[in-house]
Formats: structure tokens, C-alpha cells, sequence
């Protein structure tokens, strides 16, 4: 592919960003860090979600594991307690599971170099490129959600940019400054997330507003192009909330592996609750519904019904006193049944 812009151009916009970084950059807890452990985690938390909500977690992410040798040697369930909320659950496991490939594969060190870095679970190519941009000043790109949606605007990208991948990590590769990667791909983010938004860019107050394909033809927000729509299914689920005889509630673990894994939740199923209950809780007794709440990822919906029932016979360890339930990791669509339980039992 030839260039999009010219070396004279792409000097003049990397003088541009970084001056305008230099005035309305963001400051936060991890720029400048040169702890690459902490890094690490900032980059992790970051990839689907925004800096605003990432900030507490992070924060307290540090406290409990300060080193990577911390994090190793924890138990899973504190690690998932810790990303309660933050969503997208295998970026917590892979953290776990990489940090004890960083004890066993790299003796205890953050490893340093792109391709060992990219070893680690969880890490791709962006993610490297921010942790060693950010940690080491090192001349590496990235291609983030808010990075395709400048790009594809500065070069009025005709395809979604899942589809010009090539592209787009060319065009970053040839925009950033060599000099300073550090600031320049901290700034291009800054761009992406504070003026270069989705809905209302602020194409007044853009550096690169002259550069800018998108802008010039006078459609900033036509891009980046987007792929068809599927359809999101929506599923109909039940869950029994079944206290027994001395008020506690039975929750369960889900396996370790796949979706929302490790986490805990009450029983539920998708349709009819009667097979959960003929298996689990043969002899309850349906008492109330609560409110159905909703919770929408990536591939599907669901609309959660809690139907809470009282059982004579308890067996097993996990049943739990309401007030207890905060020791243990839930999915949001859980948590939203615990507060309603919470409100009930005063
Ligand atoms: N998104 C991904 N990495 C980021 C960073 N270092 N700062 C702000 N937003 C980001």
C-alpha cells in the first residue's frame, strides 16, 4: 500500500497531536509508570473497558497484588473477586494464569521484548504495543477500538475495519513518531476516547482536522463504516433462589472454563424451572417472584426471572447467609438479584 499521507505530512501531524496532548492530555495513574507490571494490568483492564471504570479496579487491583509474583500466588476466587463487574471474565483468568507463566517461563520477570511478551496469555498485539510503548518508550503501534475509529476517519476507510486490518496497523505504523511512541500512542488514544468520539465528535478542536478525509468530506460520524447487524439473541432464563430452614441461599459455581467462569450464581435454566427443581430442590416451595433483570453481552441477551422457594432439606456447603454473599464473585445479572434480596431482608 503507498502512504497515506506524505513523511512532511505525518511530521507535521505528529507535532500537532503531540502538542495538543501536551495541553488537553489526561492525566492517569498509569501514564508514566514505569513499572511494567502495572502496566500490564492498566493495558488489560483497558481493552473493553473505559478509562473512568477502569480506574478504581485498577487501584485496587494494586493494592491487593502488588507484584506479579502477588498475583501468581493468589487463589482464582480472590483474582475474579477483584474483576467483579469490570465484565469480559477470561481477561482476569488469563492475568492469573499469566502472571504464574511469568514466575515459571521468565523467572519471575516482566518479560520485555515484544516477542515474549506476546507469549503471555491475554497479550496481543496492541496490548504489547501499549504496555511497551507506555512502560519503555519502545517504537511500537497500536490498533485499539478508539485507534480504528481515528484512523478509519482520517482515511475515509470505505470497509468496517475488522476488514482492513492491514491497513489500519500501516497506517499506525507509519504515523508514529519513532522519537517519542510513549506520548504519541498515549495521545492517539486520548484523541480516540476525548475528541475523535463515536457520536459528536469534536472536529472543531481536532489537530487533525486538516488531515482528516472524513471531516473534509463533511461525514465525520459515516465512519468508521459498520458491518451488518446480527441479530442478538435473547434468552428467557429462570433462577431458583432457594432458601432453607435457617435462611441461608444456595449458590453454585460455574466451571472454570468459558463463559463467566469460576463465577458463582444461583441455579438457573433457560425456559421451565421445573427440571432444576425435580434435580436440585425436589420438595421446594415457590414463595415470590422478584423483579427480571437484564443484562446484555456480547452474543446474547438474557432476561433473568429469580423465583425464590423455601426447601426443608439442605444439603451440601453452599448455602449462604445473605449478608455473606459479598465474599463471593458474581456476574452483574447475579448482583442485580442480590440487591433485590438484600432489600428484602432488610
Ligand atoms: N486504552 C488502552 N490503553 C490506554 C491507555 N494507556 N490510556 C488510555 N486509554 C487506553
Amino acid at each position: 500500500m503507498t502512504a497515506v499521507f506524505t513523511e512532511a505530512t505525518r511530521q507535521a501531524m505528529r507535532r500537532s497531536l503531540l502538542s495538543w496532548y501536551g495541553q488537553a492530555g489526561r492525566t492517569l495513574p498509569w501514564r508514566n509508570e514505569p513499572n511494567i507490571y502495572r502496566v500490564w494490568i492498566s493495558e488489560i483492564m483497558l481493552q473493553q473497558t473505559q478509562v473512568k471504570t477502569v480506574i478504581s479496579y485498577y487501584e485496587r487491583w494494586l493494592k491487593a497484588f502488588p507484584t506479579v509474583q502477588n498475583l501468581a500466588q493468589a487463589d482464582q476466587q480472590t483474582v475474579l473477586k477483584l474483576w467483579e463487574g469490570l465484565g469480559y471474565y477470561a481477561r482476569a483468568r488469563n492475568l492469573h494464569y499469566a502472571a504464574q507463566q511469568v514466575v515459571t517461563e521468565f523467572g519471575g520477570q516482566f518479560p520485555e521484548d515484544l516477542e515474549a511478551i506476546l507469549q503471555l496469555k491475554g497479550v496481543g498485539r496492541t496490548t504489547a504495543g501499549g504496555i511497551l510503548s507506555s512502560a519503555r518508550n519502545l517504537p511500537l503501534s497500536i490498533l485499539d477500538g478508539n485507534v480504528k475509529r481515528v484512523l478509519s476517519r482520517l482515511m475515509a476507510l470505505d470497509r468496517p475495519p475488522a476488514k482492513a486490518l492491514k491497513e489500519l496497523w500501516q497506517l499506525s505504523d507509519q504515523l508514529l513518531d519513532i522519537e517519542n511512541p510513549r506520548d504519541f500512542n498515549q495521545a492517539l488514544m486520548d484523541l480516540g476516547a476525548t475528541l475523535c468520539k463515536q457520536k459528536n465528535p469534536s472536529c472543531d478542536i481536532c489537530p487533525w482536522q486538516s488531515n482528516c478525509q472524513a471531516y473534509q468530506q463533511g461525514t465525520p460520524t459515516d465512519f468508521p463504516r459498520k458491518a451488518p447487524k446480527k441479530k442478538i439473541p435473547t434468552k428467557k432464563l429462570v433462577a431458583a433462589i432457594a432458601f432453607n430452614t435457617q435462611n441461608k441461599v444456595f449458590i453454585q459455581q460455574r466451571p472454570v472454563t468459558g463463559l463467566l467462569g469460576g463465577l458463582w450464581e444461583f441455579p438457573n435454566i433457560e425456559g421451565e424451572l421445573k427440571p432444576l427443581l425435580d434435580e436440585l430442590f425436589p420438595n421446594a416451595v415457590y414463595q415470590q417472584s422478584l423483579e427480571t433483570v437484564f443484562h446484555a453481552y456480547t452474543h446474547f441477551k438474557i432476561e433473568l426471572t429469580p423465583k425464590i422457594h423455601t426447601v426443608k432439606n439442605s444439603e451440601g456447603n453452599h448455602w449462604v447467609k445473605i449478608s455473606d454473599l459479598d465474599q463471593y464473585p458474581f456476574s452483574k445479572a447475579h448482583l442485580k438479584i442480590i440487591e433485590q434480596l438484600r432489600k428484602i431482608n432488610g
